[in-house]
């Protein structure tokens, strides 16, 4: 696998593309805000993953789209969704990073029924917080997100701050056969017990992306959202300096990226703006370089010919309103300890006849000792509702592990002990191997949460507990 990203993107890169016209206004891209019941089908669908040179790629869809439709609305409104499941199988939706209730949170048998095929389930819930989040399934999620199952959910500040555009990138990751059909090779042990499923065509909003066409002058709010089973993004913009505003939809102090990497594990989000302050008739390749021995271009931002929007970079401001979650009291928190287990040892890539450490039962990856034997089993945690929680997350594997907890946002407050420079709200933090990061928060929404790590082929293979609020 390990070139084919580079090579079928070049083969196939004249002409396809993601992009979008420089001069647009930033109001005309925002949606109406949907208040109404909104429909998403989850269904079969066809799309032009690999681009033109290539036949369409028989995915599931919502609404027939991939990524699905965006949902969009404004912080403090009420969002409804029915989901009608065209599947042959069972499936649910989890709006991922909204701090809703626990009967909308879409985990089947802990919090709702499964819908069956040819059934509905209609989620509402209020939205505290604005940011960017996402949706996806949470039923035989390896496959049903890797065939396609996932889309943009949006939360528009209710004093957003002023960029030229709002543009949204769904990064999602395929493992495509030579005829651009999905690889149905869903669960198997080198993945569960290594890095996951990584596939070999990168997509931006469900394309192969060529180039994304700017303005020079104009400040840009750029929404990257992961929603790959176990690819991770690290995004070097090149002569650009983007500034981090927002991870995991949640306002952090604005900074540029450490060592200049866009850093994104699967399931994460953040919000950049970046100033367009080259010239324009200029190109700009953006690479991926999280795995050093595969990086590749993921897309050319282009300067149009027009004249420049503006001479120097504006001077509003980048910074957004705080959030409503409530501010932890470190001091007295009750402190717990959480350590991630398991996987096939000695590290190395995907190469093959590589033997490791095996648990029974199919599971690979423990919390606390404990393999996830789902539906539901005995919480992992009990957190005293109303009460500030510090949980120590120890990342005993030799791979890299994006932690997820449902119903809440928590501060990543320390990793190996070190103080976090901006002691970032996040849903999804990622540990790297051997590493251990504290997560800071009050349990503030009674229920039963999932608590996972979100490489879907980790999860599936026992790397999930929950956490009950009570
Ligand atoms: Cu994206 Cu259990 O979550
Ligand atoms: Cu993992």
């Amino acid at each position: 696998m390990r070139n084919t990203i580079v090579s079928r993107r070049s083969v196939v890169r004249a002409g396809l593309g993601v992009s979008l016209a420089a001069s647009m206004p930033v109001r005309s891209l925002l949606a109406a805000p949907m208040t109404a019941d909104f429909p998403l089908r989850a269904e079969p669908g066809r799309a032009a993953l690999a681009g033109k040179a290539y036949p369409q790629t028989t995915v599931w869809s919502y609404n027939g789209q991939v990524p699905g439709p965006e949902i969009r609305v404004r912080q403090g409104e009420r969002l409804k969704f029915t989901v009608e499941n065209r599947l042959d199988e069972e499936t649910t939706v989890h709006s991922h990073g909204l701090r809703l209730p626990n009967a909308m949170d879409g985990v089947p048998h802990l919090t709702q029924k499964p819908i069956a095929p040819g059934e509905t389930f209609t989620y509402e819930f209020d939205v505290p917080d604005a940011g960017t989040y996402w949706y996806h399934p949470h039923t035989n999620s390896a496959e049903q997100i890797g065939r396609g199952l996932s889309g943009p959910m949006i939360v528009e500040e209710r004093e957003p701050i002023e960029v030229d555009r709002d543009i949204t990138w769904v990064l999602d990751d395929w493992r495509l056969l030579s005829n651009a059909a999905i690889s149905d090779d869903f669960g198997n042990r080198m993945d569960a017990g290594m890095a996951g499923r990584l596939g070999n065509t990168v997509t931006i909003n469900g394309q192969m992306p060529d180039s994304f066409e700017v303005r020079a002058g104009e400040r840009i709010r750029l929404r990257l959202i992961n929603t790959a089973n176990a690819r991770i993004f690290g995004l070097d913009f090149g002569a650009h300096r983007p500034r981090i505003i927002a991870y995991d939809g949640q306002p952090v102090e604005p900074h540029g990226p450490a060592n200049g990497l866009v850093v994104l594990g699967p399931a994460m989000r953040i919000d950049l703006i970046i100033d367009m302050a080259n010239e324009s008739g200029q190109s700009f390749t953006v690479v991926d370089r999280f795995y050093p021995s595969q990086t590749y271009r993921l897309i050319d931002i282009v300067y149009s010919d027009k004249p420049a929007l503006r001479a120097r970079p504006p001077v509003f401001s980048i910074r957004l309103l705080a959030n409503t979650m409530p501010e932890p009291d470190i001091a007295r928190a009750k402190r717990h300890e959480v350590a991630f287990g398991g996987g096939m040892m000695g590290g190395g890539m995907m190469g093959g006849g590589m033997m490791g450490r095996m648990m029974g039962g199919g599971k690979m990856w423990t919390i606390n000792g404990v393999a996830f034997e789902g539906p539901v089993m005995e919480p992992l945690l009990t957190l005293e509702q109303g009460r500030s929680h510090v949980l120590t997350l120890r990342n005993e594997t030799a791979w890299y592990h994006p932690i997820h907890l449902h119903g809440h946002s928590f501060r990543v407050i320390s990793r190996n002990g070190r103080q976090t420079p901006y002691r970032e709200w996040q849903d999804t933090v990622l540990i790297a191997p051997r590493e251990n990061a504290d997560i800071a928060f009050v349990a503030d929404n009674p229920g039963d949460w999932m608590f996972h790590c979100h490489i879907a082929e980790h999860l599936a293979a026992g790397m999930m507990g929950i956490v009950r609020v009570s």
